[in-house]
């Protein structure tokens, strides 16, 4: 696959829906569903069918209503899991299958007490089994990020003879450097026979902080989806954050990869996941986080009143956000003060201001933050300004 076009693979709905606490009922995972339609992702992985049937109504529901996204089902390496899957995205235009099975040493021996060879063995069952139902059909090497490359390279030549459309590498666990998941989607690109008829996806979870890197390091090295979530939710620490990867993109364009996503859409969506989950987003967070575009700090503000480029590498508009915001705290400088004022109506002199900034320093340090209203009661303490608008 020579294009630059990375597609979008959303598993909010799956595995962003582990998290605990956040489960959705089907009609606001409906709503979502809506709205990442809406986003441009390419590909919408809408639940576990056969883990209950709540979960089967959604993903049933959500394949009739998707217009233009792949709808996707996981599944095990188990025929019955597959079979339900099938049925429930009966009616999807675009169906997918997402079967796998675990191929690390420890999972081999541990979760299947079983042989490399036969885990290949029921691999290339379930994707036989899937293919009987669908054209379109995904693998994930589960634990991939941990799997010998030699056998991981063996495992996905085989799931391409198997007739897979794409082959999920998943680090599972979060373990990987970037470096070397990179290394690893490159040893696939060069080993596996087959390999350039197929789609290669990076699924990275964050256990590390290192999930958004891993999947650049990972389309960087050929492969060409990448899974990731609104907000990086999921399982312990979660899963590559769809917002941080889209945008990493779009601010590199010599990179030339790119995505069909409406970058002006993740703010609202990101919201609207939170609100739906009940999971807020740290407002350190990228993108997305309520400081993502804050500047709290007097030497900051006074730059990005000058001119925002000094502070941002966003501008918060392309990705859904009305404005900057200056933020005014007693770290705050007579730049952001003058400026917040005139906001909410108060054109100072650079006398004014002088005055006005002192009775400023003496309310900011008694309260973490100064919001209009206290502006204006500054004002009246000082007694010295003009309201220039009502
Ligand atoms: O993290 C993982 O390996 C998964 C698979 C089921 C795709 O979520
Ligand atoms: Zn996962």
């Amino acid at each position: 696959m020579s294009t630059n076009k990375v597609q979008i693979f959303d598993t909010t709905l799956r595995d962003g829906e582990q998290v605990p606490g956040c489960k959705l009922n089907t009609q606001q995972k409906l709503i979502i569903a809506r709205q990442l339609d809406l986003l441009g992702v390419d590909v919408i992985e809408a639940g576990f069918p056969v883990s209950s049937p709540g979960d089967f109504n959604s993903v049933s529901e959500i394949a009739k209503l998707v217009k233009n996204a792949t709808v996707c089902g996981l599944t095990r390496a188990v025929e019955n899991d597959i079979k339900v899957a099938a049925e429930a995205l009966q009616y999807a235009k675009r169906p997918r299958i997402h079967t796998g099975i675990g191929t690390s040493e420890s999972h081999i021996k541990f979760k299947f007490n079983s042989t490399p060879e036969k885990i290949i063995e029921r691999g290339v069952a379930a994707v036989k089994y899937a293919k009987s139902f669908v054209e379109d059909v995904e693998f994930y090497a589960e634990d991939a990020g941990r799997t010998n490359n030699e056998y991981l390279a063996r495992v996905c030549e085989a799931m391409i003879k198997a007739g897979v459309t794409v082959l999920n590498i998943p680090d599972t666990t979060g373990y990987c450097l970037p470096e070397e998941y990179g290394e690893k989607i490159k040893y696939l690109k060069e080993n596996v026979t087959g390999i350039d008829k197929v789609t290669i996806s990076c699924h990275c979870h964050n256990d590390l902080g290192l999930a958004t890197a891993n999947s650049i390091a990972g389309v960087l090295n050929g492969a060409r989806q990448i899974e990731c979530t609104i907000n990086g939710i999921g399982e312990r620490a979660g899963n590559t954050s769809l917002e941080e990867v889209v945008m990493i993109m779009k601010q590199h364009p010599y990179l030339q990869l790119n995505t069909d996503i409406n970058s002006k859409l993740l703010y609202e969506t990101s919201l609207m996941v939170s609100d739906k989950m009940g999971m807020i987003v740290q407002p350190n967070k990228a993108i997305v986080g309520a400081n993502a575009f804050a500047h709290s700090s007097g030497i900051h503000q006074d730059g990005v009143i000058k001119n925002r480029e000094t502070y941002e590498i966003i501008d918060p508009a392309e990705v859904g956000v009305t404005e900057s915001a200056i933020v005014l705290t007693a770290r705050s400088g007579r730049a952001a003060l003058a400026y917040r004022a005139k906001k909410v109506g108060y054109e100072l002199t650079k006398l004014q201001l002088d005055i006005a900034y002192k009775e400023f320093l003496n309310f900011a340090d008694k309260k973490k933050e100064v919001y209009d209203e206290d502006i204006h009661v500054i004002m009246n303490n000082t007694n010295i300004a003009v309201a220039v608008s009502a």
